[in-house]
């Protein structure tokens, strides 16, 4: 969702700003602004749009010359995308960059009228500009803690004072906020990317911390005043990682990335051939006591959890429940104190996941959190914490945090069936063996992409389509819909094979091409009966089955075999085709395969 850089340094502020909110703009955003202190004055430029319209109109000015500046991409929450909703918000006094939701903005916009205050946009975080202007007496942090305990909700907040032109100040509650840390240069920014081609160097911003960055150096205040003392961290991923490596999209980089982050994964949490959570805090005796595991993650994460409850199931006959977080508080579900509560997130700041984290642990569950952004929020809070190692995720569509999720769940899965004694020691090295196998095998999968790339040229002009599957198949098809629809805009839907008949079925014509998912042998020829149903109802088949698989002619219009021995890991194997055909479509239809439309990569609000 939003994003906020901020700049202070020797550096040309204004080209530093630019090129961060370049890079945050995969986090998804429909305008985006600068303001700069310049001569003393703070200067803003913002723009309805892309970054372009943005670059266009600051290269048309000349007052912009800086070394001290905040800038933004707005993802619209409160008030439609345009100029005047943009970010920053603010007067020549004070400006400010946000990202989160200020619920009571309502009731401080109705007080600050009576003030006199005219509001000139529909944004909630105007109502924080003016409030802080409102309060403020010369002294920047005390107004900044005035006015921070008038407001609830969330927020990242960047501000800079015209009074005080060579520093930031900045502070955050439920928002993700980082601090760069260069060579006599300081930023803030909503995530690393946005500072690292100038440094990888940070601190993580902590919950109510308020941070001033002047002269150099970066200071830390709790919520009473006191200076914190913080440890600098070093980012792992290099420069290149958010650069497309000669691949047109991001999402194909990532697509092809998946080898190497399922072997980085796995190899975290596999020693001398058996499973290893011990890092995460998991142990055998805990993981053998829970009364009931919950999964509880969004979109492709929830996915993943889904695919998790086939394979915990399966094997480790343990019973999972896997909940929409958006659904899970509002269910009132029965958790206690013997529970599991899982939660699933490639970013660790998904508001509704968090939210259902804190239900969790308010209602005495142990929390386990499978997250790819060291250091988020779900990754700090949960009381176990397993990484996945996919690296930076840039496309909006998730794809290998998909798979290196998948992974875990496997490890999971092989664990519990230990320690439940449904698999002997031996079997589980076995297992094992099998995933250590999986990345060599996605490796061939990738070759499949002509093919994908063919079955999405005929898919192109589609309206509507269906995806069907079987255990583990439907699991899995759930999240080649999605991905499907949320890049190439073609509305799909998911259902359970043999639930066809009980209604959808009637929607099948030609015109309603159906994308079969048949890996699971004991199921297939079930599978095969429902694709014949709808073949038979004109619609134009595409299999994704085993490469030994016996397909009668005619079944289908077009094969896409996947490799691999053992069903058990087809999930992971199958999610490659399933991710190329919503590429090429999307790629074909001319889309923004990226930055999809109204999507955000976190999405950091309920
Ligand atoms: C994936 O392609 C989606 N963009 C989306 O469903 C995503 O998986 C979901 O918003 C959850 O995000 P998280 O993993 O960062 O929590």
């Amino acid at each position: 969702m939003c994003g906020i850089v901020g700049y202070i340094g020797k550096k040309d502020c204004t080209e530093v700003l630019l090129g961060g909110l370049e890079k945050l703009k995969y986090r998804g955003y429909d305008s985006a602004g600068i303001a700069v202190v310049n001569n003393k004055e703070i200067k803003t430029v913002k723009s309805m749009g892309k970054l372009e319209n943005l670059v266009e109109l600051v290269g048309q000015r000349n007052d912009l010359e800086s070394h001290c500046g905040i800038g933004h991409t707005r993802w619209a929450t409160h008030g439609e995308p345009s100029d005047v909703n943009s970010h920053p918000h603010g007067n020549a006094r004070i400006t400010i960059v946000h990202n989160g939701i200020i619920e009571n903005y309502q009731k401080i916009k109705k007080f600050l009228e009576k003030k006199g205050y005219v509001f000139e946009s529909q944004t909630d975080t105007e109502t924080v500009a003016k409030l802080l202007d409102y309060y403020y007496n010369g002294d920047p942090t005390e107004t900044i803690r005035k006015v921070i305990s008038k407001i609830e909700g969330s927020y990242a907040l960047g501000i800079i004072f015209k009074d005080f032109p060579d520093t930031i100040y900045a502070v955050r509650k439920d928002s993700p906020m980082v601090v760069g840390v260069g060579k006599q240069e300081l930023f803030i920014a909503s995530d690393i990317p946005a500072f690292l081609e100038h440094t990888k160097n940070y601190y993580l911003v902590e919950e109510d911390e308020l941070v001033v960055l002047k002269d150099g150096k970066a200071e830390f205040y709790d919520p009473y005043g006191f200076a914190i003392e913080k440890q600098l961290h070093t980012a792992d991923f290099d420069i290149n990682v958010a650069e497309k490596g000669g691949y047109e999209h991001f999402m194909l980089k990532e697509i092809h990335e998946q080898p190497k982050a399922i072997n980085d994964t796995i190899g975290s949490l596999i020693n001398d051939g058996l499973p290893d959570l011990s890092e995460s805090g998991l142990t055998k005796e805990k993981l053998g006591n829970y009364n009931n595991i919950f999964v509880v993650a969004c979109g492709t994460a929830m996915h993943a959890g889904l695919v998790g409850k086939y394979l915990i199931e399966k094997l480790a006959r343990v019973s999972v429940t896997v909940d929409v977080a958006s659904e899970f508080k509002y269910r009132d579900p029965i958790i206690g104190e013997n529970d599991l509560v899982i939660l699933v997130s490639q970013s660790g700041e998904t508001a509704d996941t968090k939210a259902a984290m804190h239900l969790a642990k308010e209602k005495g569950a142990d929390t386990l959190a499978i997250v790819n952004v060291v250091g988020s929020s779900i990754a700090r809070e949960a009381d176990m914490v397993i990484y996945t190692r996919a690296g930076l995720e840039i496309s909006v569509a998730s794809t290998k945090a998909y798979t290196v999720q998948l992974a875990v769940f496997y490890i999971l899965t092989f664990e519990l069936a230990l320690v439940k004694n449904k698999i002997t020691e031996n079997q589980c090295r076995e297992y094992i063996h099998k995933l250590q196998q999986v990345p060599d095998i996605i490796k061939e999968m990738l070759e499949t992409k002509d093919k994908c790339q063919f079955v999405a040229s005929t898919l192109q002009n589609c309206t509507d389509l269906l995806y069907i599957g079987r255990g583990l198949d439907y699991a899995l098809s759930m999240e080649g819909s999605l991905k499907l629809k949320e890049i190439s805009y073609i509305h799909s839907e998911s259902y359970a094979a043999g639930e066809l008949k009980h209604g959808t079925i009637s929607l099948v014509t030609e015109e309603m091409p159906v994308i079969a998912v048949a890996t699971q042998k004991d199921l297939f020829a079930k599978t095969i009966s429902n694709v014949v149903e709808v073949k038979s109802r004109g619609a134009k088949v595409i299999l994704i089955t085993n490469e030994d698989a016996v397909v009668s002619p005619n079944v289908a219009d077009y094969i896409i075999y996947v490799k691999g021995e053992s069903d058990l890991f087809k999930p992971i194997l199958t999610a490659i085709p399933l991710q190329l055909i919503a590429y090429y479509t999307s790629v074909i239809r001319g889309n923004d395969v990226d930055t999809p439309r109204n999507l955000a990569k976190s999405v950091t609000v309920e």
